[in-house]
């Protein structure tokens, strides 16, 4: 049995309670979709954990812009993004001075990390697009566009393209896992779109049919539900199935508070999960 994560963003707690509950499920692999950095306090050591428990890690369009630079990121999360590469090359983060926190010693984004060009660099660099096994595909955004394209379910309104689903479906083997979005869901080879619920958060394929699953987010989940979300898969059985762990909020939303240069935004939507 796989276990699924992705869009951990840098939230350690989630990615802790994410990790319990796959010890407990004995899922004997652990693949992750990327989108280990941004948005959350704890990039290094989301990046640890990934490259200590996870079999690989593929590169999200945030792990890109650490390498590459923000390009077409709201200013939040590029200033998160620019703070996290500060902090991996072990610089003093750029707007240290100005921060109104680094005087009383509280602010986690001054907290240089001096680190020497690490593991922790060379992992990121090290990520792939893409990985398939077999009929399955594994991508961060899409079959076509597998680091950046987001593929939004019919819940999602204007920016819900049945022709493109259709084009995307027809560049799978059979079945794509996926992330990006944040919003767990299934969507099948008839444009049905399964949005996990509790007491609904299994189903079993149809290996007549062709789907794109989304395993929603570890750590910035944007269904309206906060908790973290991850996806076992069972090979053999053909079972997907969206599990939901709670975790410890209001510490991660404080220290993004604390972050300097990041507004509230980012720590607020960890609340209401969207
Ligand atoms: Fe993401």
């Amino acid at each position: 049995m796989q276990a699924l994560i992705s869009d951990i963003h840098g939230n350690r707690a989630a990615l802790e309670s994410v990790l319990r509950d796959i010890e407990a499920r004995h899922a004997d692999k652990i693949y992750c979709l990327g989108d280990i950095v941004g948005y959350g306090p704890d990039p290094e050591a989301c990046i640890d954990l990934v490259m200590a428990r996870a079999q690989w890690s593929l590169m999200g369009n945030h792990d890109y812009a650490l390498l590459h630079g923000p390009k077409g990121f709201n200013p939040l999360a590029a200033e998160v993004i620019r703070l996290t590469a500060d902090r991996m090359r072990g610089r003093t983060p750029a707007n240290t001075e100005t921060c109104p926190h680094a005087a009383q010693g509280n602010c986690a984004a001054c907290l240089a990390i001096a680190q020497p060009p690490s593991a922790r660099w060379q992992y990121i660099e090290s990520l792939v697009a893409s990985h398939r096994e077999a009929d399955v595909l594994y991508v961060h955004g899409s079959a076509l566009d597998p680091t950046f394209e987001y593929v939004y379910p019919d819940r999602c309104g204007p920016v819900w393209s049945p022709p493109r689903i259709c084009e995307l479906l027809n560049a799978i083997p059979w079945l794509a896992f996926c992330g990006h979005t944040h919003i767990p869901c299934a969507i099948a080879s008839d444009l049905s779109c399964h949005y996990p619920q509790d007491g609904a958060n299994l189903i079993r394929l149809d290996p007549q049919r062709k789907y794109i699953v989304n395993l929603g987010s570890v750590g910035q989940p944007r269904d309206g539900d906060p908790r973290a979300s991850y996806v076992l898969f069972d090979e053999r059985e053909r079972t997907i199935e969206w599990r939901r762990l709670p975790y410890d909020i209001a510490p991660v939303a404080a220290r993004i508070e604390a972050m300097c240069g990041i507004g509230s935004w980012c720590a607020k939507r960890l609340w209401t999960g969207q």
